[in-house]
């Protein structure tokens, strides 16, 4: 396939670059130049999406099979793309999130039939946030592009080069060692996806010229916080000691759910993040490799980025607690 990825230089962009290289796409990617890399083999074109006259050169005499919109976060500017776009490629898929369904993660098995958040195709930046937005750039595509269209919604991602941060600030923590704080059960089941899993779903469904939308939230009750962090145990080598601590004695402390210990869910929250449906991708084809394979390529990437340039900051959140509170923490709970 002749293929165009907006966005492609970070995480799950990047994954998905690498896999159509792999198997031997044609590859033009757009974005700034800022924050990713161009993986050798790709014709990386520089722009940015929201300047209208970067996407008139984009697509000036231009012609694609299909384009993985990856980065696409305000309705208003994935229509523009969209708008400009139809004509000169053959297939769009956009990579939204399971965040675009209403009941997530308030209530445990959501998937495709779930309803969405109400929001315009136009919607600008301000009109909400991530979620609410991320349905109405779903609405911008099925409406707007003149051809066959295809939306992918990922639920939690994990793997190499992961840039929220998750799993790498656990994997730095537990490779320093000693008495780690481990939050709540670990008999609880979680539900991760790697990237790469997704990236090789995408491009079949695209080359396959698949539509609909399809919720990749990888296999419920493959991993348990006990097995995800014991896996970090295990490839850093590290001599840490996972301490576990209950939810209520947390929640006392003032720990914040999800992001000062990155994946930390309890109650009604844990119920619904980790049990979504992706019935429908797997039966189309998505496959997902054990939790094993990436905690270890994920460490394999991260051990060679010193601790200093590591970042674990999303888009809005950072992730991590303070050495000095988990320390207060594990002395009070063995009080
Ligand atoms: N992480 C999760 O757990 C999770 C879960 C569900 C869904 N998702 C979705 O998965 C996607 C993940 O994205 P990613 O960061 O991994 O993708 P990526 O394609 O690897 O990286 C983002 C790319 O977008 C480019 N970009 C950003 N703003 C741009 C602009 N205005 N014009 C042109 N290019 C622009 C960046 O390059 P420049 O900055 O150089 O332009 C970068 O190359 C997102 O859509 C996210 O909502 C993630």
């Amino acid at each position: 396939m002749k293929l165009l990825i907006i966005g492609g230089g970070v995480f799950l962009g990047r994954a998905i670059v690498a896999e159509a290289l792999r198997r031997g796409h044609e590859v033009t990617t757009f974005n700034r130049g800022r924050s990713g890399v161009d993986l050798p083999g790709v014709e990386a074109v520089r722009g940015d999406r929201e300047v209208p006259a970067d996407l008139d050169r984009l697509v000036d005499g231009r012609r694609w099979d299909a384009v993985i919109d990856v980065c696409g976060f305000t309705p208003r500017v994935v229509l523009d793309s969209v708008r400009r776009l139809s004509g000169h490629v053959g297939h769009y898929t956009f990579i939204s999130s399971i965040s675009a369904y209403a009941d997530f993660p308030g209530k445990p098995g959501v998937d495709e039939s779930s309803a969405r958040y109400e929001c315009p195709p136009d919607a600008d930046a301000d009109y909400s946030d991530y979620g609410v937005l991320k349905a109405g750039c779903e609405r911008a595509v099925e409406e707007h592009f003149d051809g066959p269209a295809l939306i992918v919604q990922p639920g939690l991602i994990i793997g190499p080069h992961e840039n929220v941060g998750r799993l790498p600030w656990w994997l730095t923590r537990i490779a320093r060692g000693g008495r780690v704080l481990a939050p709540g059960d670990p008999a609880l089941p979680m539900q991760l996806i790697d990237a790469r899993d997704i990236a090789a779903f995408t491009l079949d469904q695209a080359a396959g010229g698949a539509t609909g939308r399809f919720l990749t939230g990888g296999v419920p009750g493959r991993a348990t916080y006990g097995s995800w962090l014991r896996e970090c145990v295990e490839v850093t080598g590290s001599d840490a000691e996972l301490v576990w601590v209950d939810d209520a004695f947390l929640l006392d402390r003032g720990v914040e759910l999800w992001s000062e210990l990155p994946l930390w869910a309890s109650g009604e929250l844990a119920r619904g993040v980790w049990a979504t449906s992706s019935a429908k991708a797997l039966a189309a084809g998505l496959t997902c490799r054990p939790l094993s394979e990436t905690v270890r390529d994920t460490w394999e990437w991260l051990r060679d980025i010193p601790e200093e340039r590591r970042s674990f900051g999303a888009r809005t959140l950072r992730h991590g607690i303070d050495p000095d509170k988990e320390a207060r923490i594990l002395a009070e709970w063995s009080a």
